[in-house]
């Protein structure tokens, strides 16, 4: 829900360069190739890593949430981000952690889903976070947001992805849930903490 504030507080140029020396990469994992095109319905888009260029377009999309896209994505009320935070949300370090947008041309605000991961400071797991535009559900945005995240992921060797994740959020259960994801309960609160471990979901059958 909230990726992008716990996993980075506190970094330090050595946990970077901790993690970077204790990756392991899966051997065999495809990395993704981007901008990757890909149609979603009729609509088509190119999925790419967000960059410090995006920082406008990062703050027209959040602009373009409804109130029940934010309390699903950030738990609580968030009326706006700054222009400082959107620049670190788009800025993040990729060769650590990863920020992946689904660009399509011709709208208003081309940027219509958003995937990311941050990873711990243990370097073995990640907190991943999406959100897609109100009017693009359903189509497979964030399945494949998070498909692309699990290659990256296994790439630098990162173990897992969880997201933590209101209980009346059905969608996002049921994407972890076909990735083979784990549900463990957050005492005294309406979330659970949904886990996937990255090689397992990346040898499942695609569909
Ligand atoms: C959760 C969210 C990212 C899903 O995005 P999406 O692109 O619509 O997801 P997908 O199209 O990949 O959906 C995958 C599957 O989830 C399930 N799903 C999607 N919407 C659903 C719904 N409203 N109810 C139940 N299941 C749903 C379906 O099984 C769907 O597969 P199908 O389309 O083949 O039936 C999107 O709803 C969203 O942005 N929500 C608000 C922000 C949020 O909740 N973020 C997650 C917190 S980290």
């Amino acid at each position: 829900m909230s990726a992008d504030s716990k996993a980075t507080q506190g970094r330090s140029t050595r946990d970077r360069a901790r993690t970077a020396a204790g990756a392991r990469p899966s051997v065999g994992v495809r990395l993704p190739r981007f901008p990757i095109p890909r149609k979603f319905g009729k609509h088509r888009t190119l999925i790419r890593p967000l960059g410090p260029g995006d920082r406008d377009t990062l703050l027209r999309f959040f602009g373009s949430h409804t109130r029940e896209t934010i309390h699903l994505r950030y738990g609580y009320e968030l009326s706006e981000i700054s222009d400082a935070r959107a620049a670190e949300l788009v800025g993040v370090d990729q060769s650590r952690d990863a920020a992946l947008g689904i660009f399509e041309e011709g709208q208003e605000v081309p940027l219509v889903a958003i995937g990311r991961y941050f990873l711990r400071r243990d370097g073995n797991s990640a907190e991943a976070a999406f959100v897609v535009r109100e009017d693009r559900r359903h189509l497979g945005m964030a399945t494949a947001l998070l498909k692309a995240l699990l290659r990256i992921a296994a790439s630098r060797g990162v173990k897992s992805l969880d997201a933590q994740v209101l209980r009346e959020n059905q969608p996002m259960l049921e994407i972890f849930g076909r990735m083979g994801g784990t549900r463990s309960g957050i005492p005294g609160t309406d979330s659970v903490v949904v886990s996937v471990d990255v090689a397992r979901a990346l040898r499942r059958p695609p569909g």
